[in-house]
């Protein structure tokens, strides 16, 4: 059996190079797309009060239910660690910012639920989200949808489908399930028991039951829309226009629903086909939350980051990472050690990346360490060339080395790499 102290938890998992860099460039790639659409970032604490997450995306719905990692605190708080960024932002909105203003927030971080893990399904996992906080406006939802291609686009995702579908506005929901129930009453036994008991508490999530029977029953409803008054119509049917109007390619999915009791109008998820049963690399919406007594309206979505990952690479396009350690310095005695330590930070000082040993070895030793680092260039210095003042320079491709005066060699360094091509001006 496994040993507890150094396995980390099912369901999540480290994160080490190269992906933790590869990370690292789609998060930039994310920012950026966001700051040129105008976002500012937020930062939410992991950890919310319990009843934040169940009044905002609703008691009955699995991550409430089944999913959350909840804890009482020596202080008999009831809390839970965040299974999504949506209602921590709305309640920095409720607390913060005034109500007449538009806001719009980005953000990035783990999120924690309690799955069964799989491909694809993390217990932590992170999020890229977007909320705009704004009243429902097609235009609103389309800037929106457009960002949401943008960032996936701009961080090398191509082959993504867009669905897009409506749950109507909020004097709907109430309509909308009771037709449903009313349809599906006199096939209630067909469906799988996890619907069935969805049928009194949630019927909406009947609608995107992966299970077969369910498939069957649902698929002889008639279109969600059918439900929907001629406003709720209205609405979807402008967001279209819009959207086709900026060539933003997308497939209407009539049973998508999404799976958090928030959303009203316009909802999405966007699909890879690389992925497998978990398909959605990214979902959003439209949505209406009480939050301390005020009622905050907006639209967002948030990216799956290790599912986006995972798309990136069946599409051979994981991001390319920029900064390799391009010289080692190594060291023959203490004297030299520490001076190294002084040379390698004038070294960095010119953005050049470079690196010391951090205990004392032999000069064998240390060339196989730079070796493995992928270091073009190695310095060394020994009692002799300290005191000759000297630099040692050697070239790992060639295996040729010279020497040059210590007060040169950061130049030195830099014309060697610039020659080479590899170095960054
Ligand atoms: P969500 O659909 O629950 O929506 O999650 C968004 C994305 O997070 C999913 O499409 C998926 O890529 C990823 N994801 C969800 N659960 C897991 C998991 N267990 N393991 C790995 N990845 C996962 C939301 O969270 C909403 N807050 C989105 C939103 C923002 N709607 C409006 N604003």
């Amino acid at each position: 059996m496994a040993n507890n102290s150094i396995r980390s938890v099912p369901g999540m998992a480290d994160v080490s190079e190269p992906e933790a860099s590869w990370l690292r460039e789609l998060e930039n790639a994310f920012v950026e797309t966001c700051r040129c659409y105008g976002l500012e970032e937020l930062r939410t604490p992991l950890v919310e009060f319990r009843d934040l997450f169940a009044k905002s995306l609703g008691d009955a719905t699995d991550v409430v239910q089944k999913e959350m990692f909840s804890f009482t605190d020596a202080g008999e708080r009831e809390l839970a660690l965040r299974p999504e960024g949506t209602a921590g932002v709305l309640r920095y909105v409720a607390s913060e910012r005034p109500a007449t203003e538009d806001v719009r927030l980005f953000y990035v971080g783990p999120m924690f639920r309690r799955e069964r893990p799989q491909a694809g399904r993390r217990r932590q996992f992170h999020q890229f989200g977007v909320e705009m906080i704004c009243s429902p406006d097609p235009v609103a939802d389309a800037e929106c949808l457009a960002l949401q291609v943008d960032t996936l686009r701009n961080m090398g995702l191509q082959k993504f489908g867009l669905k897009l579908n409506t749950r109507g506005q909020i004097e709907d929901i109430g309509r909308l399930q009771e037709g449903l129930r009313r349809d599906l009453q006199a096939n209630l036994s067909a469906l799988c028991p996890d619907c069935q008991r969805r049928f009194q508490s949630n019927v909406l999530r009947i609608l995107d039951c992966k299970r077969e029977e369910c498939g069957r029953v649902v698929g002889a409803l008639p279109r969600l829309e059918n439900y929907l008054s001629e406003e709720s119509r209205r609405y979807i049917a402008r967001v279209y226009e819009i959207l086709n109007g900026m060539g933003i390619r997308y497939e209407v999915e009539p049973r998508l629903v999404r799976g958090l009791d928030y959303y009203v109008h316009t909802v999405w998820e966007v699909v890879h086909p690389g992925l497998g049963a978990q398909d959605a690399v990214s979902g959003g919406g439209r949505y209406e939350v009480e939050v301390g007594g005020r009622r905050i309206q907006g639209v967002g979505f948030a990216i799956g980051v290790e599912r986006l990952l995972l798309a990136l690479k069946r599409e051979q396009a994981a991001p390319q990472t920029e900064r390799r350690t391009e010289v080692a310095l190594a060291a023959v005695g203490e004297g030299a050690r520490i001076e190294n330590l002084k040379l390698a930070r004038e070294i960095r000082a010119r953005d050049i990346a470079c690196l010391v040993g951090l205990r004392s070895q032999s000069l064998k030793a240390q060339l196989r360490a730079a070796q493995k680092a992928g270091c073009r260039l190695v310095l060394i210095r020994g009692e002799d060339e300290l005191r000759r003042n000297v630099v040692r320079i050697k070239d790992l491709g060639s295996g040729e080395e010279t020497e040059c005066p210590a007060t040169e060699a950061v130049l030195e360094v830099q014309r060697r790499l610039a020659e080479g091509g590899a170095g960054r001006s």
